[in-house]
């Protein structure tokens, strides 16, 4: 059995989220509000950003963490890339288990990203990183994917 989370996801960072939603002037300012409530919702995410779509390359948005290289992304490269080609969540427990994997940070250990979609069609994502192996539980993808699906109201 794995050990509990040192600090799970819940339904606070929905109520936060709705808050934000509500009251933020424009788009852009509701993502960036939106990368930081999630980044302060656990001491495991070190690295948080939501990535745009524009044709077939993700644009880095906001973020909040280290810098990243990985500011454009190309469609189908990387985790980022696989998360929109495949219109899925993708949870990887071990990144250096992974070929897809492009480095942001030699510390990160584990990372997940939520795709922003609606119809089958993806905005966006939402991506995060923890220096912790396997820090993401099955109850903050379903938080994770709860919040990008509020999201998809923004476009
Ligand atoms: N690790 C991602 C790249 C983005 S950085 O983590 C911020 C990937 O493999 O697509």
């Amino acid at each position: 059995m794995r050990p509990a989370p040192e600090v799970a996801l819940d339904r606070s960072l929905l109520a936060e989220i709705d808050r934000i939603l509500a009251s933020a002037a424009d788009r852009d300012g509701a993502l960036t509000a939106v990368v930081k409530a999630i980044h302060d919702a656990s001491s495991r995410h070190d690295w948080t950003g939501i990535y745009l779509v524009e044709g077939d390359t993700l644009v880095l948005h906001n973020y909040l963490g280290e810098p990243s290289p990985h500011t454009r992304i190309p469609i189908g490269r990387g985790i980022c890339g696989a998360a929109v080609a495949e219109r899925r969540t993708l949870v990887v427990p071990d990144v250096r288990a992974d070929p897809r994997y492009l480095a942001c940070s030699v510390k990160t250990r584990s990372e997940i990203v939520v795709p922003i979609a609606k119809l089958g069609y993806v905005f966006g994502e939402i991506d995060v990183d923890s220096h912790t192996a396997d820090a993401f539980t099955e109850s903050d993808r379903r938080t994770l994917e709860e919040v990008a699906g509020r999201l998809t109201g923004l476009f």
